[in-house]
């Protein structure tokens, strides 16, 4: 018999400030026609000024831990993907620890931009599958408007904040339960360093000294995203020897609806097994996807037994896959 790891409880938080595309109107060169077209993004969650990445993950993080049903005192590891972290360091995940009460435990942040919850999930599965650490705390917490330049119109349209976090925690696995056995089945993770220019900030702590800006070569990540994410959603249905009419729920990354959409089509999935937030919540990175599977749990539509599969790219380029029995 060996361990697989559950997803036990899921939590999110957005913060009040919503930002509409009329508002954006009023500060670029943009229409909310275009925004709509291009992205399907309509609003966006803006992170008040003085408020952190880890305060919207702590909030995330009691959300999910009070879904689990555990305390703090239970939690071994907490991993958190993002880009935004409050400071250079330390972690976002010792400033969570800290406000919750969670004994000491290895506690650090994994960087793969919008696919960090991806990574993280996937770490997370990975230190339950080796005895590592039987309850995981794992978040994707952002605060993209902190990087981003509001002049910049290509960018600022697009990004947003928020925070959103699962407790996994280990349990015995038998060994014939297969694809029927409810837990993490398959995680799958890449990277392509290639693409590292065409989605990156115009600084950082070891070469301008400061966090600097967003800036995005769009028409070619969406070409990529477009190919890496068909390609991964078609690794995970071979290696599970599943076919996509047994995928209840698609939890993509919410970078743009043409991108979601795209893969949805290779999965010949229709558009309502797919849970889209990006038209309330723009691209909130590492946060997307969690801030969607705790959505769409919360709201009745994914249910106990279900068979879900995420996925995500993001800069770097990196890329990521995870199916899961929730
Ligand atoms: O989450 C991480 C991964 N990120 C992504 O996956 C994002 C991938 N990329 C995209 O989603 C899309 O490329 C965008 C939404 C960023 C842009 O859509 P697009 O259809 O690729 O548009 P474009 O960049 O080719 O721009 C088309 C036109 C340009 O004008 P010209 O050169 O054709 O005259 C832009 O200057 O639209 C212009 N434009 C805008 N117009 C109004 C660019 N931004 C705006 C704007 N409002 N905000």
């Amino acid at each position: 018999m060996g361990v697989k790891s559950i997803i036990s409880g899921t939590g999110s938080y957005l913060p009040e400030k919503i930002l509409t595309n009329a508002d954006l109107e009023k500060m670029v060169d943009t229409s909310d026609e275009w925004i709509i077209q291009r992205s399907g993004i309509k609003e966006r969650h803006i992170a008040a000024d003085g408020q952190t990445t880890s305060d919207m993950a702590i909030i995330a993080a009691r959300r999910a831990m009070e879904a689990a049903n555990i305390s703090a005192d239970q939690i071994n590891a907490i991993i958190v993907a993002t880009t935004t972290p409050d400071k250079t360091f330390p972690a976002v995940a010792v400033h969570v620890q800290s406000a919750l009460g969670i004994p000491h435990c290895p506690a650090f942040d994994v960087q793969a931009v919008c696919s960090g919850f991806m990574y993280a999930l996937a770490t997370a599965d990975a230190y339950i599958k080796s005895g590592m650490a039987s309850t995981v705390l794992v978040i994707g917490a952002e605060k993209m408007s902190s990087i981003i330049d509001w002049s910049d119109r290509t960018t600022c349209v697009l990004f947003a904040d928020g925070a959103g976090a699962v407790v996994l925690e280990a349990r015995d696995a038998k060994d014939d339960e297969g694809l029927e056995g409810q837990g993490v089945l398959s995680t799958h993770l890449y990277a392509n360093g290639d693409g590292k220019d065409l989605l990156c900030t115009t600084g950082g702590p070891s070469c301008t000294g400061d966090v600097g800006f967003l800036t995005m070569q769009g028409k070619e990540v969406f070409k990529f995203a477009v190919k890496y994410l068909s390609e991964i959603v078609g690794e995970v249905l071979a290696k599970n020897r599943i076919h996509p009419d047994q995928i209840d729920w698609l939890v993509p990354h919410q970078a743009n609806i043409r991108i979601i959409e795209s893969t949805a089509k290779k999965l010949d999935m229709p558009m309502d097994k797919v849970v889209v937030t990006i038209d309330r919540h723009g691209n909130t990175s590492a946060a997307s996807i969690p801030l969607a599977l705790d959505e769409a749990v919360r709201d009745g539509r994914i249910k106990r037994g279900q068979l879900v599969l995420m996925e995500a790219m993001g800069g770097g380029f990196t890329w990521g896959a995870v199916l899961a029995r929730f």
